[in-house]
């Protein structure tokens, strides 16, 4: 017994892991330990003899198990004592600076409009930028010999050789989403679009990439007075005074009547004013749905009627933020982004007011 006990305690003072401690007690106080074995040898003893090794093999078995014990919380102690002296944390050292983003300010003037529509009862419907010619040019009645598909500069995208299906387009205007809400929803419609359009142009004002937003109200008497109200308290709100709109005849496939829509403005020292003077701005594109959209779109033109406008988001944005150069809103320059950019939470609310 002197034996084992000096081997056991030995071994377990000597283990360097939990795994050979584990080893170590199968061994020793497993079933068929060494231990265990001599305990069950106590059934051939004389009971004098038993009286002597039975409390003798208890307490070797009680020392090897509280042995084994204090050896797993040592093992333990000392993992914890090496993580502490390799890991560690100075909790005073100052926090490093991160640059919080800003909004781009297309994304914030997407929002405001969205904003002032929303509280006008306009939803947001959306539509895919790679359009078929059908949803970007015929159902909005721009046939294929029309030349306002020439007058688009617009982006085809590429068929393999011997594939004779017409190529699909990069949407040139947000219009085609009239049409695809017109199939999906049925009248009545009040809905604005905005989103990314696309057209083969570049200079200070032109991009080949811009934003749109879109707007279409069907009813059975919406009106072109409807119109100019609509556009009116937009502009209003949107450049927080109250803005005179001119509307100018004008021609679209899509639209019969159709109307330019100019707001006022006036121009001093190179800067453009919007709300006061006598000077006016061209903004937008609208009339009312002709026809022929209407029944692309799955409506009956003899029971619905309505307008539908198109203005361009990127125009808005410098508009109201003096923002002079078209192309630097892609430019991603940080500089810009900084400066023209909006705190993320800074987010437009009619209650808290659009402008800042
Ligand atoms: N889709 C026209 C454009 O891009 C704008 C427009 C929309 C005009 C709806 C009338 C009605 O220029």
């Amino acid at each position: 017994m002197d034996e084992l006990r000096t081997k056991y305690i030995e071994a377990i003072a000597a283990a360097a892991d939990e795994a050979t401690l584990e080893e170590l007690r199968v061994q020793a106080v497993g079933k068929k330990g060494e231990v265990s074995l001599k305990m069950r040898e106590l059934g051939k003893m004389t009971p004098e003899e038993r009286q002597v090794a039975g409390p003798a093999l208890n307490a070797l078995k009680n020392e090897i198990n509280s042995a084994l014990a204090a050896k797993k919380v040592a093992l333990s102690d000392a993992a914890l004592d090496a993580r502490l002296a390799t890991e560690w944390l100075d909790v005073t050292l100052p926090s490093r600076n991160h640059r919080v983003g800003t909004i781009h300010p297309i994304s914030q003037v997407t929002e405001e409009v969205t904003a002032i529509f929303a509280d006008m009862g306009f939803a947001v419907a959306e539509g895919p930028q790679i359009e078929t010619d059908w949803y970007n040019f015929d159902a909005l009645n721009i046939p294929g010999h029309h030349p306002a598909r020439a007058e688009m500069d617009t982006f085809y995208t590429h068929r393999a050789e011997g594939d004779e299906r017409r190529p699909h387009v990069l949407r040139t205007h947000t219009s085609p989403v009239q049409i695809r809400t017109m199939e999906k929803d049925g009248a009545p419609i009040r809905i604005i679009c905005p989103g990314r359009v696309y057209r083969a142009d570049y200079d200070q004002t032109h991009t080949p990439m811009f934003h749109q937003v879109e707007g279409l109200a069907l009813g059975k008497d919406i009106s072109m007075a409807n119109l100019k109200w609509v556009l009116e308290e937009f502009f209003s709100a949107f450049f927080g005074t109250d803005v005179k709109t001119r509307f100018r005849a004008s021609h679209f496939p899509f639209t019969e009547p159709s109307a330019e829509v100019d707001i006022q403005c006036s121009w001093e020292g190179g800067t453009v004013k919007v709300g006061e003077g006598d000077d006016w701005l061209e903004v937008l594109g609208s009339g009312m749905v002709h026809p022929n959209v209407l029944k692309a779109g799955g409506i009956d033109p003899d029971e619905y009627q309505g307008f539908a406008f198109g203005m361009g988001i990127d125009r808005l944005a410098m508009l109201k933020y003096g923002i002079p150069d078209l192309r630097a809103f892609f430019d991603s320059d940080l500089r810009w982004l900084r400066h023209y950019g909006f705190a993320s939470l800074d987010q437009p609310t009619l209650h808290s007011g659009l402008n800042r």
